[in-house]
């Protein structure tokens, strides 16, 4: 296993992609989330990638105070995304 499938993000062309970021629940709020997205954030700039994108279920609080922390923007959204219901919010981050 390679050290990106480990973080859960595939790379395609100059973009990273962040399949699933989850930390333990009985762990959370602890600054975890943060760190590993700082990973990929910094992994993304040393390999000269240029930008960050994901998609988040719009009811998703936690996760998308998370990425907003950090600056992610929302520049699209999938409609009835998860199971024919929920919204997706594209988010991305440029670095
Ligand atoms: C999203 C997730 C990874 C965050 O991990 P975490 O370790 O709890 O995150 P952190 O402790 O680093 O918190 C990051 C920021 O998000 C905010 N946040 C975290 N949980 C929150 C909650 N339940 N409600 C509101 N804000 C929340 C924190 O306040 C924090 O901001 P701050 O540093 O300004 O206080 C975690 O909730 C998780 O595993 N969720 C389930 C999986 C998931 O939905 N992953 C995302 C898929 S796109």
């Amino acid at each position: 296993m390679k050290l990106l499938d480990l973080f859960g993000i595939l790379t395609i062309v100059d973009e990273v992609n962040i399949m699933n970021i989850v930390v333990k629940k009985d762990k959370r709020m602890l600054g975890i989330g943060s760190y590993l997205l700082e990973f990929i954030i910094n992994y993304t700039k040393e390999h000269s990638y240029n930008s960050i994108t994901l998609e988040v279920n719009e009811n998703n609080i936690p996760a998308i105070s998370l990425y907003k922390k950090y600056n992610f923007k929302q520049v699209g959204l999938r409609k009835k995304y998860y199971n024919n219901k929920d919204n997706a919010i594209l988010m991305t981050l440029e670095i």
